[in-house]
């Protein structure tokens, strides 16, 4: 998929620029508010959820945990580097229900109603990211109708 828009292409950057460290301890409350802010939500097995703007998995991760063995969890985001990270800790947790792809938020390539739950893990409601993640785009892909 080509991403051409400007702050999308800044983003990848930064965020490819970021992933060597992405993991460090003095970053690891991406994962400890990912997983906390999981064992919040109502998530079952069997169900299909998007985590959008995933980066390595802090929320995704834990969701797939949730809703194995028959749920699955497509996590998207902008960074290629990002992702391999974390496709490889899901592999390495011998998780097999989590895909870990490149998307742009603001096209994802998914019709209406594939998936149950869309998270947004961390994304913060001040950030420009937050404005164009809107609860539209959330609705329109997490029907609330599918059971
Ligand atoms: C505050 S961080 C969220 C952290 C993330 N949930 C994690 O666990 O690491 C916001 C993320 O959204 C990503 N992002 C921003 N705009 C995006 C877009 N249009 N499509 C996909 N991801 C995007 C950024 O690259 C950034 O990694």
């Amino acid at each position: 998929m080509a991403i051409s828009s400007r702050p999308q292409v800044e983003l990848e950057k930064t965020y490819n620029a970021a992933a060597d460290h992405y993991d460090h301890p003095a970053v690891s409350f991406w994962d400890r508010y990912g997983r906390r802010t999981v064992d919040r939500l109502p998530l079952s097995a069997s169900m299909a959820v998007l985590d959008v703007c995933c980066g390595m998995g802090a929320s995704a991760i834990p969701a797939a945990e949730r809703v194995a063995p028959t749920g699955h969890v497509i996590a998207v985001h902008l960074a290629e580097k990002l992702l391999d990270k974390g496709s490889r800790r899901a592999t390495e947790q011998g998780l097999t229900n989590i895909e870990f792809r490149r998307a742009d938020l603001e096209s994802l390539p998914f019709p209406d109603r594939t998936f149950r739950k869309a998270l947004r893990g961390l994304v913060l409601p001040s950030s420009q990211i937050a404005g164009r993640l809107s609860t539209d785009i959330a609705n329109s892909i997490a029907s609330k109708r599918r059971p």
